[in-house]
C-alpha cells in the first residue's frame, strides 16, 4: 500500500484465541485489515460471525467489512471445539450483541473479489478450518497468483495433535479443504502449526496480572483466557491464532523449513500433516518466544509481558 501497511484479510472462527488475534491485528500498525471472513469451526458460523462483530464493538474498531462464510466443512460432518472455547465460542464471557451490519457477499466471494481488485497485494491470514479458502480456490483456480501471501494457523509436524494424537483442530475439522490449500501453488505460504503455537502462551501469573484491566484489549485477553484458567484448570493458554497474525507482520519471529505439506484423509490418521521434501511451503518449526512476547505486549497495549515459553 502507499502508506506502507500490509493489506490483510483475516479468516476467523472466534474462538477465544481468534478474538485475541483480532485484537492483536487491530493493534499492529503494519497491518491494514481490509476485510474479515468468518466460517464454522470452533462453533457454528452464525455464532463465529456474531462473535466477530461483538469483538469489533468491544475494541471500538472502525467499520471493517465482515463477510459470513462457510457453514460447514467441504464434505465432513461438522466438528466443533466448544469443549475448549465454551458453548458461545468466547468462553461464556457475555459480550453485548452487535448491531453492526454484515457485508453483502459471502466469505469466499469476498476473498476472490479483494484478491482480484488488488492482484499481488493482499495477505490472507487463515485462523480457522480452510473451507473458505478451498471454496475460493475452486471458483478461481488462479487465486494463488493473485495473493501476495497466505499465513495459515494449522497442522502439527514434529509434535502431536490437539484433537487426536495426530491432528491439529483446523486441519482435522476440514482435512479435504486443507489438502486443497496445501496442494495449491501459492507463491508465498507459511504454515504456523502447533510446533510453534503451543510454545507461545499466557501463563497463570501473566493472566492474573490482567485481572484489574478494564476495557479494551487487556480485559478482552483476560476474559478470553478465564475459562481455561478458572474452570478448566490449565496452566497455560496457547496463543495459536495470535502467532499467525504476528507472522503476517513479522515473519522473522519464526524459523521455517520449506517443503510440501501432505494431509491424511483416511479415518485412522484424519488430519495428520506431514512435511515432505520438495516444495515451497514454509512450515514454522521454531519461534523466538521472547520476541513474540514483546510483539504481543505492544500490539495489545499491555502493561506487562504476560507470555512465557510453554514446555516443548
Ligand atoms: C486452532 O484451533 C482452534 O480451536 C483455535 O482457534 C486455533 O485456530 C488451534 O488448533
Ligand atoms: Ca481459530
Amino acid at each position: 500500500m502507499t502508506d506502507g501497511t500490509i493489506p490483510v484479510i483475516l479468516d476467523v472462527d472466534p474462538g477465544v484465541d481468534d478474538a485475541v488475534a483480532l485484537a492483536a491485528a487491530l493493534g499492529e500498525p503494519s497491518l491494514s485489515i481490509e476485510a474479515i471472513t468468518t466460517l464454522a469451526g470452533n462453533v457454528g458460523v452464525e455464532m463465529t460471525t456474531a462473535n466477530t462483530l461483538a469483538i469489533l464493538d468491544w475494541l471500538g474498531a472502525p467499520e471493517i467489512p465482515v463477510h459470513r462464510g462457510a457453514s460447514r466443512p467441504l464434505i465432513r460432518t461438522p466438528h466443533d471445539a466448544t469443549y475448549f472455547h465454551g458453548s458461545d465460542g468466547l468462553g461464556e464471557s457475555g459480550f453485548a450483541v452487535s448491531t453492526r451490519a454484515l457485508a453483502a457477499d459471502r466469505g469466499p466471494a469476498a476473498i476472490v473479489r479483494h484478491a482480484m481488485a488488488r492482484p499481488g497485494q493482499i495477505t490472507l491470514v487463515c485462523l480457522g478450518p480452510l473451507t473458505n479458502l478451498a471454496i475460493a480456490l475452486n471458483v478461481v483456480p488462479w487465486l494463488p497468483e493473485l495473493l501476495r501471501s497466505v499465513v495459515v494457523m494449522g497442522g502439527a509436524f514434529e509434535r502431536g495433535g490437539n484433537v487426536t494424537p495426530f491432528a491439529e483442530f483446523n486441519v482435522f475439522a476440514d482435512p479435504e479443504a486443507a489438502a486443497q490449500v496445501f496442494g495449491a501453488p501459492f507463491p508465498d505460504i507459511t504454515v504456523v502449526g502447533l510446533d510453534v503455537t503451543e510454545r507461545v502462551a499466557i501463563d497463570r501469573p501473566g493472566w492474573e496480572r490482567l485481572r484489574d484491566s478494564r476495557g479494551g484489549a487487556a480485559e478482552l485477553v483476560y476474559r478470553m483466557a478465564r475459562r481455561s484458567f478458572a474452570e478448566r484448570g490449565v496452566e497455560v493458554f496457547a496463543l495459536h491464532d495470535p502467532l499467525a497474525v504476528a507472522v503476517a507482520a513479522r515473519p522473522d519471529l519464526v524459523t521455517t523449513t520449506g517443503g510440501r505439506v501432505d494431509v491424511a484423509l483416511g479415518e485412522a490418521e484424519r488430519g495428520k500433516t506431514t512435511l515432505r521434501v520438495g516444495g515451497e511451503t514454509k512450515v514454522a518449526l521454531e519461534v523466538n518466544v521472547t520476541a513474540f512476547g514483546e510483539w504481543f505486549q505492544a500490539a495489545l497495549g499491555l502493561d506487562d509481558t504476560v507470555t512465557r515459553a510453554a514446555p516443548v
